[in-house]
């Protein structure tokens, strides 16, 4: 019989409408029936998992969920990369300030109309910022799937030219998108347009191209949500802040964080001897995009072992090579 912390743990996970842990769970369940060698009692566990992941997929993949298709065309699509994300929030951890934030611009975005009716408006113009890894663009790419709208990202390449006076035409262009078609419009690596951190050697264009962009958000009335991300906040115009309805800091996970992004990236493997202090002591000072590489690093070579487990050591393994690999660039 599975043990009764299990069943806490299925019923708690029911109760967080976390499906991921739910099946998680249930497959450790399974696991630990074969271990005790109720092969027929595992084998059917793991085939009502497998049948139920196998709903869910099609269930998510409905075409209906796509509502609003955008092309963007001619010399639009120089600018604009279109992406429908599937990820979900609740794949991802955040400390519990960001995701209250996201949650507030998710909720006003839902009761738009509520909020109409007393002439007020849905928040819809933020700014993420802060160290590298930390889920600035997936946070854009999953407030897009949650709102069921295409997620736009302005592509700087295309935008930010060397000629004079192009860049604040091509801007144009993807404000009057913001306009007429209404999406999730990301720009990324944001201090290119609000900084003065000059991409061309022309200081003054570039002034020219911040200016542009602090008077089409100014006009911008749209339905549209209009994201910017930035690992250098510091180089911002102050003059931007105000531009934004919420302005969003991004840090390196907190130890509760770290063994959320850990347990929740490797729910198909049991953990075997894991003391979650060490596991936070040697992962302080990662990201959350390293910790999640460390585990499926870990995790690839469980699979290749035909193994369905992983122990700390070999994920300890994969954190230490993590952090020697993301401290080769500074040491050069
Ligand atoms: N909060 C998170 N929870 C779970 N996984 C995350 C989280 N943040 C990042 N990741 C993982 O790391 C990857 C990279 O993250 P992302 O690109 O969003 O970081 P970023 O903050 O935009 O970094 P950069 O500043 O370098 O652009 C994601 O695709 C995801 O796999
Ligand atoms: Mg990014």
């Amino acid at each position: 019989m599975a043990k009764a912390e299990q069943i806490i743990e299925l019923l708690k996970s029911h109760i967080n409408g976390d499906e991921r842990r739910f099946y998680a769970i249930a497959m450790q369940v399974a696991a630990h029936e074969a271990k005790q060698g109720h092969g027929k009692l595992a084998q059917e566990l793991k085939s009502l998992v497998d049948k139920a992941k196998e709903k869910r997929t099609v269930l998510t993949a409905s075409p209906s969920s796509v509502v609003n298709i955008a092309h963007p065309k001619g010399e639009l699509a120089n600018l604009l990369s279109v992406d429908y994300p599937a990820v979900r929030f609740s794949e991802l951890t955040f400390a519990p300030a960001i995701k209250e934030r996201i949650d507030r611009v998710i909720l006003e975005q839902r009761q738009n109309h509520a909020l109409a009716e007393y002439g007020l408006r849905p928040r819809r113009k933020i700014l993420f910022y802060g160290p590298p890894g930390t889920g600035k663009t997936i946070t854009a790419a999953a407030l897009a799937a949650e709102l069921n709208l295409p997620l736009l990202t302005i592509r700087l390449d295309g935008l930010i030219t060397k000629y004079m006076g192009e860049t604040a035409s091509k801007l144009r262009l993807v404000f009057d998108a913001i306009k007429s078609t209404h999406a999730v419009y990301f720009f990324d690596e944001f201090d290119a347009i609000g900084g003065d951190r000059a991409l061309g050697n022309d200081v003054g264009e570039m002034r020219r191209i911040l200016n542009s962009f602090l008077q089409f958000m100014e006009q911008d009335h749209s339905e549209s949500l209009i994201l910017a991300a930035t690992n250098h906040v510091k180089l911002l115009d102050n003059a931007l802040f105000r531009r934004f309805d919420d302005v969003i800091e991004y840090r390196l996970p907190d130890g509760d964080q770290i063994d959320k992004i850990i347990q929740n990236k490797l729910y198909n493997f049991t953990l075997e001897k894991f003391d979650w202090k060490d596991v936070e002591a040697a992962s302080e000072g990662l990201s959350h995009a390293e910790i999640t590489r460390a585990c499926v690093e870990a995790a690839k070579q469980s699979v290749l072992q035909e193994k369905s487990t992983i122990s700390m050591q070999l994920l300890l393994d994969a954190i230490a090579e993590r952090k020697y690999n993301s401290a080769v660039p500074s040491s050069k």
